[in-house]
């Protein structure tokens, strides 16, 4: 079992970006990771489909790739499915996602923070009650921003790179000016929570937008120091002396655009072509 690779699923190629920080934590870990872009967005596609969608992924990843763990690497998901698959998989080590409402607490000076998810994330009972709990700790101006991680999707896909591109301007202008005022100052918003793994590849743009002293909070890292945490006390921990090369260590499925996941691997991971593969269409 420790031999076993840590199943990762996304929506689509938002995961890489949690993936990213998985493979610096864990270097001696073998990944499989699953890109649902057949079926994205999550966000605007309703709970039900969601969970549908993470239980089928997940029982295949069980079955079929025998995996020791599962990182649900989707903040929509984690919000629509994860009850569900602790109640049906609990001997699984399972981790989820959710938008860093604590840590950036913790970091804002000014006390007031954005925060950007998918709409399936915003209306979900999870963040309501997420919410809750930060309550007068700082105050949480919330978007939904629909469209934005399906722009972000065909990005990858040379065929609509440049009106993705386009796309994805004009709806982080849209959305950052609907929040209000982004700034150091007083009541201005100093930190913003991405809270889609998929908006982690817009950071640029969005440092470009709301200038350098605003702070962009993600969980990458979190999550990737809480799956070596659950494997560590599951004693699943695979620790061979000579880390392998990522490319020996990562699998990649989808169910949607191959070329469109293995822009994304080359770009943000590294990996070549071959690391990906389309996945059977049973799932
Ligand atoms: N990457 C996903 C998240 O973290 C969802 C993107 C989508 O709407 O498909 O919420």
């Amino acid at each position: 079992m420790i031999e076993s690779p840590i199943g990762v699923f996304d929506s689509g190629i938002g995961g890489l970006s949690v993936l990213q920080a998985l493979q610096t934590e864990l270097p001696h870990e073998h990944f499989v990771y699953w890109a649902d872009s057949g079926h994205a967005p999550y966000g605007e596609k309703g709970e039900l489909f969601v969970r549908q969608r993470s239980l089928a992924i997940t029982q295949h990843l069980i079955e079929k790739h025998h995996i020791k763990a599962l990182v649900v690497a989707c903040n929509t998901a984690t919000a629509a499915a994860i009850h569900e698959l602790r109640t049906r998989y609990p001997q699984l080590p399972l981790v989820g996602v959710e938008p860093a409402l604590k840590p950036a607490a913790a970091l804002s000076q000014t006390g007031h923070i954005g925060v950007i998810a998918t709409r399936g994330t915003v209306a979900s009972d999870k963040f309501a009650r997420l919410l809750d709990s930060v309550e007068g700790q700082a105050q949480f101006t919330v978007q939904a921003c629909n469209g934005l991680a399906l722009a972000i999707e065909q990005s990858t896909l040379p065929q609509h790179a440049d009106e993705a591109q386009q796309r994805i301007t004009e709806l982080l202008a849209q959305y950052t000016s609907a929040m209000g005022t982004f700034g150091t100052g007083p009541g201005q918003m100093d930190t913003l929570v991405l809270g889609c793994t998929h908006y982690v590849f817009v950071e640029n743009q969005l440092r470009a937008l709301l200038g350098t002293d605003v702070q962009l909070v993600s969980t990458g890292n979190a999550v990737a120091r809480q799956t070596r945490r659950l494997l560590e006390a599951a004693g699943l921990l695979h620790s061979s002396p000579a880390p392998m090369s990522a490319a020996q260590r990562m699998s990649l499925f989808t169910t949607g655009d191959l070329h469109g996941l293995q822009a994304a691997a080359k770009r943000w991971l590294g990996l070549p072509p071959g690391s990906c593969h389309k996945a059977p269409p049973q799932v």
